[in-house]
C-alpha cells in the first residue's frame, strides 16, 4: 500500500487547467511579462511535466530533458524578490481559479514559496 501521491489527488486534468491559467496571468503581469517568451506554450509544456514529478506523478520532465537544476535553469533570468512574490501571487490566483483546495493546495502552495524564493539570484536594487 503506497499513500495517495498529490499528483493522484490533483489529477492530470486540474494540473493542466492550473498550468495554464498560471501562465495566463504570468503573460500580463508587468513584473514577469518582461522575462518570459511572448508564447507561453513551450513553457507550459514544460513546467506541466516538472509539477506532474515535483508532486510524485511520472518523471516526465527528467525522461525528456534531464536533471531539472531549476536553479542553474533560471541563471539567464534576473529573479528578484519582487519576481518570486509576483510569480507566487499569479500561482495562489490560479489555484483560485480551478478550484484548488484544501490540504492538497495548501502543501503544494507552501512547499512552491520555499522553490520559488530559492530561485531568487538577483537583489531588486540591482535591476
Ligand atoms: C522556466 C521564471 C519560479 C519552474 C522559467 C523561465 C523563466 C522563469 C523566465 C524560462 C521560460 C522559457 O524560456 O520557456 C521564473 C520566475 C520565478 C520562477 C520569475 C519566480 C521565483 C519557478 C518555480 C518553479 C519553476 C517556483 C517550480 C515549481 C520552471 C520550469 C521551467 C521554468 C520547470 C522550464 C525549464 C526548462 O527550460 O526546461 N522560469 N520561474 N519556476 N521554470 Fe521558472
Amino acid at each position: 500500500q503506497r499513500p495517495i501521491l498529490p499528483y493522484d489527488e490533483i489529477g492530470a486534468e486540474k494540473l493542466s487547467l492550473l498550468v495554464d491559467t498560471f501562465y495566463s496571468k504570468v503573460a500580463k503581469h508587468p513584473k514577469l511579462k518582461p522575462i518570459f517568451p511572448d508564447d507561453l506554450t513551450e513553457t507550459a509544456r514544460k513546467q506541466k511535466q516538472f509539477l506532474t514529478q515535483y508532486l510524485g506523478g511520472p518523471n516526465l520532465y527528467t525522461e525528456e530533458h534531464g536533471h531539472p537544476m531549476l536553479k542553474m535553469r533560471h541563471n539567464p533570468f534576473s529573479i528578484t524578490p519582487e519576481r518570486a512574490e509576483a510569480w507566487l501571487s499569479c500561482m495562489s490566483e490560479a489555484m483560485d481559479e480551478v478550484g484548488l483546495e484544501g490540504k492538497v493546495r495548501h502543501d503544494l502552495y507552501r512547499r512552491l514559496v520555499l522553490t520559488a524564493n530559492h530561485m531568487v539570484n538577483q537583489m531588486s536594487h540591482e535591476e
